[in-house]
């Protein structure tokens, strides 16, 4: 089956010739176009290779005004007929890369990725909708199942929620799905960084004040409070709250009532609180800094968000979303070799989801379009725990893709599954989402490791057993359970 169409607009028709063979050897389609003349207003399709016309002219004049018509088609030079260095980056941003003669097959294919991103990228930001404030909780690990059980469970109610977790984990992630699943989620989730504003400015921002109320109040101002009326309230950083402020929010929290800074109106709220912290509240509360009476109000139903480390077999898929979050804000896109993935799963980011999310924003940066391999991580990320990674550690080898330097494609990205039960084989094992036969499953692995060591010891089950650490007889009453090998064809020593 034919893939899309290829121009090329070049006089020289050798130079078209080659080109034109080993695109169609790679399943493109492809017109060739000797004059600028000739091409116009004929150019529709995948992608555009210009070279050398007599007709052309100024060659930026001419790819400007190919990229201003075309705007959504990517654009490649020929770098043998460049006249000046490949102009990308700057206003012509459809010009995505050059192309060297002779062609090089590993050059050209990822050349040729890096134009379907853009493609992509550009057709998704064409139907794009104003970037979604709520995202929905990422993840399929048993961690996060549980989160997000818990989030359905309490979202209907009305009840306080207090998510806890370190930096980076996703707490805003979740309250705001609380919001989003609950009743109220056609009404305001406002957000306010308690830790953020300064303690004498947190009780008008809550509030709001009524003109004059102080140096500088020269209007009447309603306070977050008010703002989020029927919707909820989401109350980051709350254990950064000064012991003051906490009084005022327990009598809000406990009255539904409050006053404006500066007035004396007693203001009646329908608003659901949904608090969160990286610190740990119970221990503040025996230091003094946090109100018992307090933390009992918000803890009505606490959700704990875990570490990233805690829930490896997630990374693959935030990867997915976080690229797909760049590409709908038309940010660029990147694709990651299997190795960069494992790198990744194998790292332990202490900074949880927010350094992901950065660590993919860079990788964009310096490969726009492109495909991050491991080297390409931080030196932190490539080795961990003293020793050279294997990519057979995670993928059994019959389905690891081809890794060649000119191979790697993001096709080779492993399955979230793939990375996920490798993981679970080396940290130990995961119950799968829909249970599982413990019995055969022990019983599977048991005869597994047996075949492992009859092999790498020829067969010898002295040897064998040894290895296993197992008498020689419990071991061949278990290779004859397991129809390994007959007895009698086992070197007995
Ligand atoms: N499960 C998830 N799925 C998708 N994106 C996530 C998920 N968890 C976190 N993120 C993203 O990670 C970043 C950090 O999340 P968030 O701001 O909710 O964390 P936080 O726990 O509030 O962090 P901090 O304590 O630093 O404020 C955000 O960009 C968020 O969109
Ligand atoms: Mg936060």
């Amino acid at each position: 089956m034919s893939k899309e169409l290829i121009h090329i607009i070049d006089t020289n028709e050798e130079r078209t010739e080659h080109i034109k063979t080993v695109l169609s050897f790679m399943g493109y389609q492809v017109t060739t176009h000797s004059s600028c003349e000739q091409a116009e207003g004929k150019i529709d399709g995948f992608a555009i290779i210009v070279g050398y016309c007599e007709d052309l002219g100024d060659q930026r004049a001419f790819v400007s005004k190919l990229s201003e018509q075309v705007p959504s088609m990517p654009i490649l030079m020929l770098n043998d007929t460049l006249e000046q260095p490949v102009m990308m980056g700057d206003e012509l941003k459809n010009v995505i890369g050059e192309l060297a003669l002779p062609l090089q097959h590993g050059q050209l294919a990822n050349t040729l990725h890096q134009a379907e991103l853009f493609k992509e990228s550009f057709s998704k930001a064409s139907d794009q909708r104003p970037v979604e404030l709520f995202r929905s909780l990422v993840g399929n690990s048993r961690p996060i199942q549980v989160v997000r059980t818990m989030i359905q469970q309490v979202a209907e109610s009305d009840a306080n929620v207090l998510v806890l977790g370190d930096s980076g984990t996703g707490k805003e992630v979740v309250a705001r799905n609380v919001h989003y699943y609950s009743k109220r989620r056609n009404k305001p989730f406002v957000p306010i960084n308690c830790g953020a504003i300064p303690p004498d400015l947190l009780e008008s921002e809550l509030f709001g004040h009524e003109k004059g109320a102080f140096t500088g109040a020269i209007s009447t101002r309603k306070g977050r409070f008010e703002m989020a009326e029927g919707g909820t309230l989401f109350l980051d950083e709350i254990g950064d709250m000064s012991m003051p402020m906490q009084v005022k929010l327990l009598r809000v929290l406990q009255e539904r009532v409050f006053e404006r800074v500066g007035g004396s109106k007693t203001i009646k709220v329908d608003v659901r609180i949904v608090a969160a912290t990286h610190r740990n509240l119970e221990d503040a509360i025996t230091t003094e800094k946090f109100r018992e009476d307090l933390f009992y109000r918000l803890n009505v139903f606490p959700i704990n968000m875990p570490c990233l480390s805690e829930r490896q077999e997630d990374i693959p898929l935030l990867i997915e979303d976080l690229i797909k979050r760049i590409e709908h804000e038309n940010r660029g896109s990147v694709r990651l070799t299997p190795t960069a993935v494992l790198a990744m799963c194998r790292y332990r980011w202490p900074g949880n989801v927010r350094e992901l999310a950065n660590m993919i924003e860079r990788l964009a940066i310096i490969k726009p379009y492109g495909v991050a391999d491991a080297s390409d991580l931080p030196e932190k990320m490539q080795v961990q725990s003293g020793e050279p990674m294997e990519m057979s550690d995670f993928i059994p080898s019959a389905e690891l893709p081809q890794l060649g330097a000119q191979a790697v494609m993001p096709d080779a990205l492993p399955t979230a599954q793939q990375v996920s039960d490798s993981i679970a084989e080396i940290n130990g094992a995961h119950i799968p989402t829909d249970g599982m036969d413990l019995k055969q499953h022990l019983a599977d692995l048991e005869s597994q490791l047996i075949q492992q060591a009859l092999e790498e010891t020829d067969g010898v089950v002295a040897h064998a057993a040894r290895l296993l650490n197992m008498r020689r007889t419990t071991l061949v009453e278990k290779i004859r359970k397991y129809g390994l090998q007959k007895t009698d064809e086992v070197a007995e020593i």
